[in-house]
C-alpha cells in the first residue's frame, strides 16, 4: 500500500534538475513570463466563450470573472510556493509527489492532459472558426468541407434536409434563426466522397501542425513567438475597451442580473476557461534565469493584469449591447460590427483573436510535452517521452506525440463537451495543488522554497467566513437554500421536457404557443431554451400537457446535486481539520473556491471527468506502478 503512496523527496527533485538543466537552455525572465502567462491567459475565453457567459448572466457575469480570479489568485499562491520550492517542468504533478505521494501525482498528471492537450483542441477548433471568418472578411472562401469536424456537419445536413422535406426552401431557413445549419448542409453534401464524407477542419490541424512545428524548434523561438502576440492582443483589448467606453449605453445594465445567481453560475466553465494559463508559466521552470524569484512574480503579474481587463471588458460588451444578444462566437467582434461607424474596428478584432488563440495555443503546446517529460523522468511514463532533441534541447517525441493527441480529435470533437471537460480536469488539479500546500503547511519539518505563502491561521478565518455564508444563505438566497436542502421539485429542463412530449402533446403546445405568442414557433426545443428562467417557468405552466412532465422531482432533482454535497462534506471536513491541525487560510480558499466551481459543473462533466481519470488509473497501474524510479526506493512519511 505505502508503495501508492512513495514520495520524491525535494532534495532528490533538485538534484534531477540541476543535472537535467544542464541540457535545457535557461533563458526566460520575469517579464517572459508574465509574457508567456497573459500569452496563455487571454485567448479563445475572452474572444468568444465570455459570449455566452454574459448570455447567462447578464452584466452580472462580472462577479463571476472576479470570483474565479480570486480563486485562481488564492490558487497562484500556491503554485508560486511550489514553483519556488521545486522549480522543475512537471507543475502540479511534481508538486503532489512530493506532498501526497505518487498516486496522487499520476492522477495530477493525467488530469492536466485535460487541461493543456483538451483545451488546446477547443483552441485549435476556435481559431479555424475565426480564421475562417477572416479569409471571407477578405473575399476569400474555404470550401466548408474543410471548416468542420464531419459529426457537426452530418447533424446540420440531417436538419436542413428534414426542412426541406417540410417543403423549406434554402432561402426561407438562411433568413430564419437557422441560418448557421446552411454551412454544415453545405458541407456534408459537397464534400468529397471518398466512402465517407469528408468533412475534416483543415484550418484546425495546420494550425495544429505549425505550433507543434514551432514548439518543437525550440523554446527560444517559441518564446519569441509568443511575446510579439501578447503584446498585439494586449493593444487590441485596451483598444475595445477604449473605443467601446464611448458607445456604453447604461440602460442596457438593466437589469443587472436578469437570470438571478443560477443565470450568473451557468457561465462557470466558460469563465473559468478564460483564466487557465497561469499555471501553464510554471512548467517552463527549467528554462527560467532565476526560476524561485521570477516565477512567482510572472504568476501574480500576468493573473492581476488579466482580471482587471476581463472585469472591464465584461463591462463594456454588455453596456454597448443588450446581454440577450450576446450569446455569439465572436461576441467583442459582434458588439463593433453593429455600429456602423466601427465596422472596420470589429475587423481588426478578429484578426487579433486569431493570433490571440494561436499565442495560447503556443503556451499550452510547450506544457504539455515537459509535464510528460518529467512523468517520463520518473519511469512513470515510456523513456521516449523525456528524449531531449539533440540540437534544439526539446522533448521532442512528447512534443510531437501532444501534436497527435491535439490533431485527432478535432477531426471528430464536440466543442462544448471539450471546454467543460477542460475547466473540471485543471479545477481539479488546482484543488490538489492547493491541498498539497496545506499539506506541506501542516507539516513544521517540510523543506521549504524561496516563496512563501503569508500564514494567516484558518482556526480564525474560518468560523467567521462560515457564519457569513450561511447568513447570507439564510437571506439573500432563502429560497434557493430552501429548495436546495428540500429537494423540492424543479421545472423540467427544456430539452428533456420537449423529449417527453408525444405527438398530440407537441402539436397542442404549439398551437398554444402561437396564441400566446402571436407567431409561429418553428423549433419548440430552441425557443424554450432561449427563454429566460422567470419566463420559462410562466410559459411551461401554460402549456396543455400532462403535470408530471413540467416538473422533475426525487431522484432526477437530487441526482444533479451530488457534487454539491460531495463540495459540502469536504467544507464541513475542512472547517474541522483547522481547529486540530495548523491550516493556512489561502490555500484553504483556493481548495474550496475551485471545489465550489467544480461543483457547477454538473453531473455529466464529472461522469465523464471519473471515466478519465478511471483509464488513467488503468494505465498507471499496467505501466507507471511497474517501471516508477521510486519502485525499489520509496521515501514514505
Ligand atoms: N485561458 C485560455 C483561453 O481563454 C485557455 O483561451
Amino acid at each position: 500500500m505505502s508503495q501508492l503512496f512513495r514520495k520524491k523527496s525535494v532534495a532528490s527533485i533538485l538534484a534531477e534538475s540541476d543535472k537535467n538543466s544542464a541540457s535545457m537552455k535557461r533563458t526566460l525572465g520575469v517579464r517572459d513570463l508574465t509574457g508567456f502567462g497573459i500569452a496563455a491567459i487571454v485567448g479563445a475565453g475572452i474572444f468568444s466563450t465570455i459570449g455566452r457567459a454574459s448570455f447567462e448572466g447578464g452584466p452580472a457575469v462580472i462577479f463571476l470573472f472576479i470570483f474565479t480570479a480570486i480563486a485562481c489568485g488564492f490558487t497562484a499562491f500556491a503554485y508560486a510556493e511550489f514553483a519556488s520550492l521545486v522549480p522543475v517542468s512537471g507543475s502540479a504533478y511534481t508538486y503532489s509527489y512530493v506532498a501526497f505521494g505518487e498516486l496522487f501525482a499520476w492522477v495530477i498528471g493525467w488530469s492536466l492532459i485535460m487541461e493543456y492537450a483538451i483545451g488546446n483542441i477547443v483552441l485549435a477548433i476556435s481559431w479555424s472558426d475565426y480564421f475562417t471568418t477572416l479569409l471571407s472578411g477578405m473575399g476569400i472562401h474555404t470550401p466548408e468541407w474543410m471548416t468542420m469536424d464531419y459529426f457537426t456537419a452530418k447533424e446540420g445536413f440531417e436538419f436542413v434536409t428534414n426542412e426541406l422535406a417540410k417543403g423549406k426552401t434554402l432561402d426561407s431557413i438562411a433568413n430564419s434563426h437557422y441560418v448557421q445549419e446552411i454551412p454544415k448542409y453545405l458541407a456534408y453534401k459537397d464534400a468529397p466522397n471518398v466512402g465517407f464524407h469528408l468533412v475534416v477542419d483543415i484550418p484546425a490541424l495546420i494550425i495544429t501542425f505549425l505550433i507543434t512545428a514551432l514548439v518543437y524548434r525550440g523554446i527560444n523561438e517559441s518564446r519569441k513567438a509568443s511575446n510579439a502576440m501578447v503584446v498585439l492582443k494586449l493593444a487590441v483589448v485596451v483598444l475595445v475597451i477604449i473605443v467601446g467606453a464611448f458607445y456604453v449605453n447604461p440602460d442596457n445594465w438593466n437589469p443587472f442580473a436578469p437570470n438571478g445567481i443560477g443565470g450568473v453560475l451557468a457561465g462557470v466553465s466558460s469563465v473559468f476557461y478564460a483564466y487557465i494559463g497561469f499555471d501553464a508559466i510554471s512548467t517552463t521552470a527549467e528554462e527560467c534565469k532565476d526560476p524561485k524569484r521570477d516565477l512567482p512574480r510572472g504568476i501574480f503579474a500576468s493573473i492581476i493584469i488579466c482580471t482587471i481587463l476581463y472585469v472591464v471588458i465584461a463591462l463594456v460588451i454588455t453596456g454597448m449591447v443588450h446581454y440577450s444578444e450576446l450569446n455569439v462566437g465572436d461576441p467583442l467582434a459582434y458588439v463593433f460590427d453593429k455600429i456602423n461607424d466601427l465596422k472596420w474596428l470589429a475587423g481588426i478584432i478578429a484578426l487579433s483573436a486569431v493570433v490571440a488563440m494561436a499565442s495560447v495555443f503556443i503556451v499550452f503546446q510547450i506544457g504539455q510535452p515537459r509535464i510528460w517529460m518529467t512523468m517520463s523522468r520518473d519511469g512513470l511514463l515510456p523513456k521516449k517521452f523525456s528524449k531531449l532533441h539533440p540540437k534544439f534541447k526539446t522533448p521532442s517525441y512528447a512534443t510531437i506525440f501532444t501534436g497527435f493527441v491535439v490533431g485527432i480529435p478535432i477531426l471528430f470533437t464536440d466543442l462544448e463537451l471539450v471546454v467543460d471537460a477542460c475547466s473540471i480536469g485543471t479545477l481539479f488539479a488546482f484543488v490538489l495543488v492547493c491541498a498539497a500546500v496545506i499539506r506541506l503547511d501542516a507539516d513544521p519539518n517540510a523543506i521549504r522554497g524561496n516563496f512563501k505563502t503569508p500564514f494567516f491561521n484558518a482556526k480564525y478565518i474560518m468560523p467567521f467566513v462560515t457564519l457569513i455564508i450561511i447568513l447570507v444563505c439564510a437571506t439573500t438566497f432563502k429560497e434557493e437554500s430552501k429548495s436546495f436542502f428540500n429537494n423540492e421539485p424543479q421545472v423540467t429542463p427544456a430539452e428533456k421536457f420537449v423529449s417527453s412530449l408525444s405527438d398530440k402533446e407537441l402539436k397542442d403546445t404549439y398551437i398554444t404557443l402561437k396564441n400566446i405568442t402571436g407567431n409561429e414557433v418553428e423549433h419548440l426545443d430552441d425557443y424554450l431554451s432561449n427563454l429566460d428562467e422567470e419566463t420559462y417557468k410562466s410559459t411551461i405552466n401554460k402549456l396543455p400537457v400532462y403535470e408530471e412532465k413540467k416538473t422533475e422531482q426525487g431522484w432526477d432533482v437530487f441526482k444533479h446535486k451530488i457534487p454539491m454535497y460531495i463540495f459540502l462534506v469536504i467544507y464541513i471536513s475542512m472547517f474541522v481539520r483547522c481547529f486540530f491541525k495548523r491550516t493556512s487560510i489561502i490555500p484553504l480558499a483556493g481548495m474550496l473556491c475551485c471545489f465550489y466551481m467544480m461543483a457547477q459543473l454538473g453531473l455529466k462533466n464529472w461522469l465523464i471527468f471519473l471515466i478519465w481519470l478511471v483509464i488513467g488509473l488503468i494505465i498507471y497501474f499496467s505501466y507507471g506502478y511497474k517501471h516508477s524510479k521510486l519502485k525499489n526506493n520509496p521515501v514514505v512519511e
